[in-house]
């Protein structure tokens, strides 16, 4: 095990900002990590690939970039099996292996970066599809007994953007693996979601497969997504806010244009269409900006931007569209 000092942390997020981490360790295993902790170190802060977090300062704790890697399978009946990637599988190579296999579910989960032990944490989505509707259980290590737990399905308590790892037992386990259920016949294939059956019509596919909605997932994404090894981001800034149908109606009335997707008495209303209308799409001040074509994502635009940089520009657009619409945007990234 080395742990190192004083660790320069800007290629290990995707923002790329600077930040120290007092200490700093890679662990390759389940006896590394446990060793690592030992020491007592704290805080502590696990890393994946750093796709959602900004760092606002330098870290004052420990630092553990987890690397464990594996796949395996086990068939589960005549049409599923059970797959298992340690934590420190990149998450898209993951889903491209699962698709290379002719096994279904993640598609639309395609492209999304950072690793597959940090993917319970939000419940990650994309183009109609969570990870919540595949996931069967995590492994994970309690860091208060240095027990490996098993975590299922109803334990995690998914929502939209959220886990038991994002509330009760924040900072309290460290996922080891994840497994998921995926079909290897009959595939249910979702292209009601976005632009993906318009995307599929651009590619002249009318029986679409599973690759094949992965391959329009990967065109959508990268029409609007800044590619974070080109330009730091960390993808949607902000969570889409859910609001009463009161609510809801009362804007319309004011802002005719104003999206919404209804779901009972609410209204999942997106922050995109909130930030651009409220003047902000685009917008660059100092290092940071607005990406020009999806406002909800906020980028390093010249790339010496400052974590306390971006979050002070984030405050400003909470603060715009708290102005206009009464609406208060949460951040959906991690701060540091
Ligand atoms: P990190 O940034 O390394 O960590 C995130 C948080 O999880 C931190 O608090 C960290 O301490 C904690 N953590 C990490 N690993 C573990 C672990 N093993 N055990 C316990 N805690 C851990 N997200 C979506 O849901 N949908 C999208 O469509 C999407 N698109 C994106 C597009 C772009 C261009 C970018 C840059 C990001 C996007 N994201 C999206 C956000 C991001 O990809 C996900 O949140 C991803 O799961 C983060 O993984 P990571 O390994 O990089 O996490
Ligand atoms: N919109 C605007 N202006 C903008 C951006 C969006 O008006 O600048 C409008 C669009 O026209 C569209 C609606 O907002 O009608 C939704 O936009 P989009 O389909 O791009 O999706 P999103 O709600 O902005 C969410 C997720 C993304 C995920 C996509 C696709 C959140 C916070 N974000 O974005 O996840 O990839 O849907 O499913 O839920 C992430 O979490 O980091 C992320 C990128």
């Amino acid at each position: 095990m080395n742990i190192q000092e004083n660790f320069p942390l800007k290629t290990f997020n995707t923002f790329g900002v600077e930040a120290k981490a007092k200490y700093f360790a890679e662990v390759h295993s389940l006896e590394e990590l446990k060793e690592t902790l030992q020491f007592s170190y704290s805080p502590i802060l696990v890393l994946g690939g750093g796709s959602n977090v900004l760092f606002t300062k330098d870290f004052d704790g420990l630092v553990i970039k987890l690397n464990l890697k594996g796949i395996s399978e086990e068939i589960l009946d005549e049409n599923h099996v059970l797959v298992t990637a340690k934590a420190g599988e990149n998450w898209h190579e993951f889903v491209q292996f699962t698709i290379s296999k002719n096994y279904g579910g993640l598609e639309n989960l395609s492209l999304i970066p950072g690793n597959v032990g940090t993917c319970p944490i939000q419940n990650i989505g994309a183009y109609g599809t969570e990870i919540k509707d595949h996931f069967t259980s995590c492994k994970a290590l309690n860091t208060e007994t240095l027990e490996v737990e098993i975590i299922d399905l109803e334990q995690c308590k998914f929502g939209y953007r959220d886990s038991i790892f994002k509330t009760s037992a924040k900072g309290k386990y460290i996922i080891l693996e994840v497994t998921f259920k995926l079909t290897t016949k009959n595939h249910h294939i979702k292209t009601e979601y976005g632009a993906i059956s318009a995307e599929l019509k651009n590619l002249g596919i009318e029986n679409p497969t599973i690759q094949d909605v992965a391959k329009a997932v990967i065109n959508i994404r990268q029409s609007k997504l800044p590619n974070p090894a080109e330009i730091g981001n960390a993808g949607s800034f902000f969570k889409n806010p859910t609001i009463p149908l009161e609510q809801f109606e009362n804007l319309k009335n004011q802002f005719p244009e104003i999206q919404g997707y209804a779901n009972g008495n609410f209204v999942k209303v997106p922050a995109g269409w909130l930030i651009e209308n409220a003047g902000w799409k685009g917008k660059q001040i100092g290092n940071v900006a607005s990406h020009k074509l999806q406002s909800l994502v906020i980028i390093n635009a010249t790339g010496e931007a400052t974590g306390k940089e971006i979050y002070d520009f984030s405050t400003m657009i909470i603060d715009a569209v708290k102005e206009k619409y009464g609406i208060e945007l949460e951040r959906e990234v991690n701060i540091v």
